[in-house]
């Protein structure tokens, strides 16, 4: 069983919080405030907002800024995530964060999308990550 089905996850509070988190978002270009929330492992709630940039490219999604407080805060895993544009509509994570994301999950990772409650197997089915430059080592 996994960490989210023994604790189910308060959806409600998690999206408060991701736009909460909208509101310091730094966006002058895109004018697309995006705010992530997740909770870890061990009950702890993160969150991140999106960080632009002049040059465009080196925008920070509000995945990376979470993924950041995750180490920054005592690392762990991840096993629910959420995140809304600055109107509290759930948006999805975008191809390289659900990359990053993967990376920090726990099993069976849950995110709320745009379609649902969906795993973190779900949204990036057959994910290149650690375990796959493990096995090319071993
Ligand atoms: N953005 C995120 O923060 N996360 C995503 O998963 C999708 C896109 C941000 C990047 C940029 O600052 C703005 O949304 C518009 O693309």
């Amino acid at each position: 069983m996994s960490a989210a089905e023994r604790d189910p996850v308060d959806w409600d509070t998690l999206r408060a919080i991701a736009l909460e988190a909208t509101r310091h978002a730094y966006v002058p270009y895109s004018k697309f405030p995006v705010g992530a929330a997740a909770i870890v492992d061990d009950g702890r709630v993160i969150s991140g907002c999106n960080v632009e940039n002049a040059s465009y490219g080196l925008s920070l999604c509000a995945e990376c800024a979470l993924v950041s407080s995750l180490h920054m805060t005592g690392g762990g895993r991840l096993v629910a995530f959420t995140c809304v544009n600055g109107n509290g509509d759930t948006i999805m994570p975008c191809g390289r964060c659900r990359q990053l994301l993967f990376e920090h999950s726990a099993p069976g990772m849950v995110l709320e999308t745009v379609s649902g409650i969906r795993t973190i197997d779900e949204v990036i089915p057959d994910a290149f990550g650690p375990r796959t430059l493990e096995e090319y080592r071993q």
